[in-house]
């Protein structure tokens, strides 16, 4: 008869100017190492306290295998069941995320695992900072839905995405039928730009979201048609001039391997350094498909860090066709591992952010309608072989 324990993993040796098991590690006025021991992974507690843990490993015990000391702790007989954000911080990456949205946060299984930092230390809001949602008219401002999700992930000391500034969808129709002439529209990117990113200061941001057609040219949005390229250094330089401490971004879909769009974003990428406007960052959205995940991912994130920004995966899932079958759940398993191991390969990826972490959140099968099951976690909020493809993807 087989029982069950929980062991934790091996401890390994001590080093020199690393915290030790279980201790501090991080805080506000603290003086120590910020590191740990091998294996044993800083977790935020509060921004007092830090502390070395260990990720827990969950071991299936057969009786017939020694079980009293720890020489003989037996062979892990399935994955290790461990926090997202812990894998993906011990292999040096600064976040694992998840985007959410206002109306699930009355959700309260829901939240419970969204608020848990070993799982997610990252938060996007999915809709609630988007300019539809705060200028809905000109010049009036409502943050109400934003500041209920950076409190979130505040209480909870998660790191913050904002998303985003500008973006040709989800505009009041202020802005997208008003007719502006080229002067007024710079002018309203960069108020809008400006009073968002300086009312959630201290974020990482997309400014920019989606300027790009799939063949590379620029996408024919309203801002694009009045100002040319234009909107895009107005919106950087106002958000960088809201928040000089803001990590600005420019995010998009499909340029995740290598294809003509991707190499529009790493053109602008070089024209923007070139003429002195802000950009830290590239998003890579990741929105990709079961068994099609490009081969040529971490080239690609290579090619943008090569010209000094960082990268992020921002809103990553990866859709099947309905039903699920064990096949299907199985190659989606695969496809997160190599997206995941394609930005743990780069130094320069920083961090990963799913689109929601649970298959009963997900946007696919309101606009995909015979797709869905895209996310680590289904519907009942219990994970999916995707979830023991993201850790293997993060473990060395
Ligand atoms: O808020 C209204 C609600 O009042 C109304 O009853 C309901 C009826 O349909 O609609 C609600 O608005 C919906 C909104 O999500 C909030 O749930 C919109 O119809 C719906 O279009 C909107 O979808 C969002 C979509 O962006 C819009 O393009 C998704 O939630 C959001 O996940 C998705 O996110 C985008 C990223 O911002 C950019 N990259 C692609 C990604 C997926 O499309």
């Amino acid at each position: 008869m087989a029982s069950k324990l929980l062991v934790f993993a091996t401890l390994l040796e001590f080093a020199v100017a690393q915290s030790g098991a279980w201790s501090q590690c991080g805080g506000i006025d603290w003086g120590g190492p910020t590191t740990c021991i091998p294996g044993w992974i800083c977790t935020y507690s509060s921004s007092w306290y830090s502390q070395c843990l260990r990720p827990m490993v969950d071991y299936d015990i057969d009786d017939t295998t020694p079980t009293s000391t720890t020489s003989s702790i037996p062979t892990p007989s399935r994955t290790p069941t461990v926090g997202l954000a812990l894998v993906a911080q011990a292999a040096g990456k600064l976040y694992f995320g998840s985007a959410t949205d206002n109306p699930e946060l009355n959700d309260a299984p829901y939240v419970a695992l969204l608020g848990d930092t070993m799982e997610f230390n990252q938060i996007t809001p999915g809709n609630s900072m988007k300019w539809g949602a705060t200028e809905p008219s000109r010049g009036t401002f409502t943050f109400t839905k934003g500041d209920a999700i950076v409190k979130f992930a505040q209480d909870n000391g998660q790191l913050l995405r904002g998303h985003n500034c500008v973006w040709h969808r989800q505009l009041p129709s202020w802005v997208s039928s008003g007719n502006f002439d080229n002067a007024t529209l710079q002018s309203i990117v960069q108020t809008h730009c400006s009073t968002l990113v300086g009312h959630y200061k201290g974020q990482i941001w997309d400014v920019v979201n989606e300027p790009f057609n799939d063949d590379g040219t620029w996408r024919a949005s309203i801002f694009y048609n009045t100002t040319g390229p234009s909107f895009v250094n107005v919106a950087l330089q106002a958000a960088r001039a809201a928040d000089p401490n803001a990590k600005l971004y420019i995010n998009d879909y499909n340029i995740e391997g290598t294809c003509a769009k991707s190499a529009a974003m790493a053109n602008l990428v070089k024209s923007l350094k070139a003429q002195d406007v802000p950009i830290d960052g590239v998003g890579i959205q990741a929105h990709l498909i079961v068994g099609q995940v490009p081969s040529t991912m971490q080239e690609n994130i290579e090619q943008f860090t090569a010209l000094g920004v960082e990268v992020a995966i921002t809103e990553l899932d990866i859709r099947m066709t309905l039903p699920v079958t064990d096949a299907l759940l199985q190659q989606q398993k695969k496809d997160y591992q190599t997206v995941i191991a394609a930005c743990k390969a780069v130094s320069g990826c920083v961090g990963v952010t799913v689109w929601d972490y649970t298959d009963k959140y997900s946007w696919i099968p309101s606009v995909y309608p015979t797709q869905g099951a895209a996310l680590p976690w289904d519907a009942n909020l219990t994970k999916k072989p995707a979830y023991d493809g993201i850790v293997a993807g993060f473990l060395p």
